[in-house]
This record gives C-alpha cells, structure tokens and sequence, in this order.
C-alpha cells in the first residue's frame, strides 16, 4: 500500500490515522517502522500473529491523551498510579489520567500477568523470526510467480514487507471453480483461506460479510446508506477481494525451505486440475 497518497488524502480530509498492524509488526515504508504514522496503531498477540500470546495485543501512541485514555479503556480503575504508567522514563501527565478519569468507560480489557510473561520471551528472537517469515514468503511467492493461473501481489518500492501469509488471486477463476480449488488444496491438508467466499469460514471474512454493520443503520432506506452498505460500497475492493486467497505463514516457522517449494507445487497442481476439470465439463 503507497502510504505517501493515504498521508496525503487524510492530511487533505483531517482524517486521523490508527493503523492496523496486527499482521504487519517489523514492516517498513520507506525505511520507516509501520505504525508510527498514525495518532495510534494496533498490534495483535492472537495466535495467528508474528507473537503469539494466544490473545492480547498493544497500542503504540505517542499522543499523552491517546494513552491516558487507553489506559483507563482498558481498565486500571484508580490505579494507574501504581501501574507504572505514570512512573519511569515513559511516564504519562498524572493530570491527564486524573482529568480523563469519571469520563472513561472500562472496559475491562487488562492484559493479564500470564499474557505479559509469554509475550516477553518472544521479544529477543522477534527479528529472527521476522526473517524465517520473509524467507518463507519468499520461496512460497517464486514458487508461485510466473504460473499463468496465479497473480500474486508484488511489493511497492518503498514496502519492506513481512508476511504472516501469502495472498494470491486466481482472476480468471469463476466461483464454482474457487470452491472446487480450496475444496481440493484441502485434500491435500493445505488450509487455503478465500476472502470471496459467498459465507465466511473460520476466520476469515470480508466487508460483504459484516451484516450485523449493515442491519441495524437508522434508516435502511435512505439512499446514502444504502450506497453504503456491504453488497454495494468498494466495488473495486470487492472485485479484488472476490478472488482473493490467503496461506498462512505463522504456525510454519520451523517448517524447512523444501516444504514450501512443495506447498507451492501443490497449489499450482491443484489450480491447474480445476481448470483442466472446468474446461473438459465445459466442452
Ligand atoms: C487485519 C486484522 N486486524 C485485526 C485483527 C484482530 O486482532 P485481535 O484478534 O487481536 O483483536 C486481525 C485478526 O486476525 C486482523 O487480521
């Protein structure tokens, strides 16, 4: 993604930036760390995730009210103070969680000490470990790239990316077919996600998907809500996303380089079975 022209469309419509780095931690834009562009941006520990506390997560802000509120979203109740949030070389104003205090839901969403005593071990090995990912996406993506059937999305300039998956379309699939190639890959014990599909499955879903979103706007009949909704806003997103696959990466680290060479085998194979069976039945 050209972060040069999102900066410079939310500059121009005072839109503040959070960014979503759940699947993006140690990936750079022009030599510049992802998530420190926006007022805020979000890391994941899911499971799924580059740490893998099984849940959890961080906000990184440097704005002192961003972080006061965070911490009391999050649910110290008065004992921020104790916290460590207010003591130490990263301390917050005090008046700032004082001011903010009566006015601040908790949600109750404290990391527990369990969390934090998992996440921790895996801070001195994290740059290792983004570069077994990189190396990994790397053999998966060359093992796919230059296959008529796959488009696989390449890097801007300015993008040092790593993958905690590898995103593929196969644009001259039709659904059925879509259907038939995760039905297939599966068989073949290679989970394929696919963001196009009619209904989600596990966890991956797209925008079309998000009926709860859509079901309860004000006025469902109004012209520019319903502009807005699921089946009708993005439509060039939606045709990306249609047929867009998904491999993951995260739980392969100590997979070896021959197994992806081999999990790429196994895709183009499979895509080109489903392509071989479509054009037969078609004839
Ligand atoms: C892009 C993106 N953002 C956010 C999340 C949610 O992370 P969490 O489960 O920690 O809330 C996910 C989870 O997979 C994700 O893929």
């Amino acid at each position: 993604m050209d972060m040069d022209k999102l900066l410079a469309v939310c500059r121009r419509c005072e839109v503040k930036i959070i960014e979503d780095c759940a699947h993006s931690l140690g990936g750079k834009w022009n030599g510049r760390q992802v998530g420190t562009f926006g007022a805020a941006a979000c890391f994941s520990f899911q499971t799924n995730k580059l740490i893998n506390a099984g849940e959890g997560g961080m906000i990184l802000t440097n704005q002192d009210e961003i972080a006061a509120k965070a911490i009391l979203y999050s649910g110290s109740y008065a004992n921020y103070k104790e916290s460590g949030a207010v003591m130490g070389h990263h301390s917050l104003k005090l008046h700032l969680l004082e001011q903010y205090h009566n006015y601040t839901p908790n949600f109750s969403m404290r990391m527990t000490n369990l969390t934090a005593a998992i996440v921790r071990p895996q801070l001195p090995s994290l740059k290792e470990k983004i570069e077994v990912f990189k190396n990994h996406f790397e053999i998966l993506r060359a093992g796919l790239e230059g296959d008529s059937l796959f488009d696989v999305t390449s890097a801007l300039e300015k993008e040092e990316r790593v993958h905690t998956s590898l995103q593929f379309r196969l644009p001259s699939f039709d659904l059925q077919q879509m259907e038939q190639f995760c039905n297939l890959c599966q068989e073949h014990r290679i989970a394929v996600a696919w963001f196009g599909r009619p209904n989600p499955l596990g966890f991956t879903s797209a925008l079309s998907h998000w009926e709860y979103v859509f079901a309860n706007q004000v006025h469902p009949e109004d012209p520019i809500a319903k502009a807005d909704s699921g089946m009708h806003a993005l439509p060039a997103t939606r045709k990306i996303i249609e047929k867009l696959f998904d491999v993951p990466l995260y739980h392969t680290s100590t997979w070896q380089d021959a197994d992806f060479q081999q999990v790429a085998a196994i895709l183009r194979a499979c895509a080109h079975k489903v392509c071989q069976v479509g054009c037969k039945s078609r004839l």
